[in-house]
């Protein structure tokens, strides 16, 4: 699962363009948005046109899951299961969840759930009995404070393996000395280290196009995505 403590750091990017990377190695991927009430993934794979069911028609049991899977068009093998943008809609509770993850669990190699940012009822129940949770950041003090609670918060959960990715690099500023430098981060964080990731046009108007960075180019940003991913499988 892909988690954060503040809000507009790049989950659902990092989750979208990480979800690509695996489908274009033939993995298996379900791709799981559950940001209960604010719909994203759907646009940031160019999907929006295709959601007829979501998350919480799943896990209320209206329809199985495989009915509210949209799968990919560009590749037969990822599968994005919408959220709902009806909070209210949303009564799931953790028997439920873990009865979605059995499911996927038989029926994909890899899942991967873009969580809701902050600490609450969703941050649970998104992280029930996950393999590894990656927590975004960018490197601002405000984010760091927030992902250093929240990456607490899932070790309380019972989150054995939690990374860490810093999104946003700018280059200029690296090194800028009201900005924390690499030390700042690294201690701050605790946890291991999954990858950084430029602060890139490239990759907010892929992302506005419903075009992962990724898909079907080899820049730099494919290269650190594919090294992201190698490392990833590991847990
Ligand atoms: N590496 C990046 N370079 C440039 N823009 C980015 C990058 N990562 C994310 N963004 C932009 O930042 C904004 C928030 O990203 P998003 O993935 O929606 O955040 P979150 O899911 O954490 O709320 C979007 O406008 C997105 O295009
Ligand atoms: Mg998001």
């Amino acid at each position: 699962m892909v988690a954060s403590g503040k809000g507009g750091v790049g989950k659902s990017v990092f989750s979208s363009n990480l979800s690509a990377v695996f489908a274009e190695r033939g993995i298996r991927v379900a791709l799981v948005d559950m940001n209960v009430g604010l719909r994203n993934l759907d646009l940031y794979m160019g999907m929006e046109d295709r959601v007829i069911f979501d998350i919480a028609d799943v896990l209320s049991g209206v329809v199985p899951p495989r009915r509210a899977f949209v799968r990919d068009r560009r590749f037969q093998y990822l599968s994005l299961l919408a959220t709902t943008q009806k909070k209210e809609k949303f009564h799931a509770g953790a028997e439920d969840m873990k009865r979605l993850y059995r499911y996927l669990r038989a029926n994909f190699d890899i899942t991967i759930v873009d969580g809701p940012a902050g600490v609450n009822r969703e941050l649970g129940l998104a992280s029930i009995g996950v393999n590894a949770a990656v927590v975004v950041t960018t490197p601002e003090y405000v984010s760091l404070r927030d992902a250093d609670l929240v990456e607490q918060t899932l070790h309380k959960g019972g989150v054995e393996n939690r990374v860490y990715v810093v999104n946003k690099m700018f280059r200029d500023f690296l090194g800028h000395s009201t900005l924390p430098t690499v030390e700042i981060i690294t201690s701050t964080m605790k946890i291991p280290l999954l990858g950084a990731i430029q602060h890139d046009n490239e990759i907010h108007l892929a992302a506005n196009r419903g075009v992962p960075a990724v898909l079907g180019n080899d820049s730099y940003i494919t290269r650190n995505f594919n090294k992201i991913a190698d490392r990833l499988l590991m847990y």
